[in-house]
């Protein structure tokens, strides 16, 4: 197939999946550490009257006194450390002055580059007390990702992850986001392949060990539909009913899957607050 040996490979995005070896997945796993450190720290941070401008400025302190860098600073254009998508945002929220508010929602991305590799996750936080219908939707999404996550082995396909996520959201009644999807990185933040997040078994690229990418669903509780705002960058659901997202990065070992980005304090999973 269309694959590469990383180590022969260079840094460029050519549609070939590079395939890792060691020190790639040593490499990520360092990148992977810091990035959910990083969403660690700022656990206590989200709550009602914090802005978001003020967790980015956290995130890109952690990260650089940690020897890192944020990869979102000055990727296309983009001029922060941390993606905060609240409530009806999908992805690509931009960090601001207004304060979160109880009730609200929201997912924050990040991706850290150490020593040249990038790690990549992102997970939900509530804000205060959130309802019922909010609580269910995180639940879901966390679920679809590791629903996913668990299709990851040698001999699957990119059809099957996508496949486990959709399968699932559209039977708890929620719609999976089609605009957005996970893609490969590793020295490089987007790579080969895009990991679509819906799918038929048996379908595209045939995962193999070395393999390093994202998986990081949008579900929203109403229609799939998304529009980004003037901006350039804000996505947000058309019928502005809530959406949620988490993000691992992952590896394709001989055996199954490494998740590079677990939690250290245990914090990704749900119930978030
Ligand atoms: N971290 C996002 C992802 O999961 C990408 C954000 S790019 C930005 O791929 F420029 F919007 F920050
Ligand atoms: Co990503
Ligand atoms: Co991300």
């Amino acid at each position: 197939m269309n694959h590469v040996d990383a180590m022969e490979a260079p840094a460029v995005r050519d549609g070939q999946i590079k395939l890792h070896g060691r020190e790639g997945f040593e490499g990520m796993r360092k990148a992977g550490r810091l990035a959910a450190e990083c969403l660690d720290m700022l656990f206590e941070r989200v709550r009602p009257g914090a802005t978001t401008q003020e967790l980015d400025k956290a995130a890109f302190e952690f990260i650089t006194d940690h020897g890192a860098l944020p990869a979102t600073l000055g990727y296309r254009g983009y001029r922060h450390s941390l993606c905060t998508s609240i409530n009806h945002v999908v992805c690509h929220g931009i960090p601001g002055p207004k304060p979160l508010r109880d009730g609200d929602i929201v997912n924050i991305d990040v991706t850290a580059i150490v020593d040249g590799w990038h790690g990549d996750t992102s997970r939900m936080y509530a804000v205060g007390t959130i309802n019922r219908r909010a609580e269910r939707l995180i639940n879901v999404t966390y679920e679809a990702l590791m629903r996913g996550i668990a299709a990851v082995r040698p001999g699957n396909t990119v059809g099957d992850i996508g496949h486990a996520i959709q399968t699932h959201a559209e039977g708890e009644r929620c719609s999976v986001v089609r605009d957005f999807c996970g893609h490969g990185l590793g020295r490089l933040f987007h790579d080969a392949p895009n990991i679509l997040h819906f799918g038929r078994p048996g379908d595209g690229e045939g995962l193999c060990p070395g393999m390093f990418f994202t998986i990081e669903p949008m579900i929203n509780l109403g229609k799939p539909g998304v529009k980004v705002l003037s901006d350039g960058w804000t996505a947000v659901t058309r019928d502005r009913m809530l959406t949620a997202q988490f993000e691992h990065s992952i590896g394709v070992t001989e055996t199954g899957h490494e998740i590079f980005t677990t939690s250290p304090q245990g914090l990704h999973r749900p119930p978030c607050s």
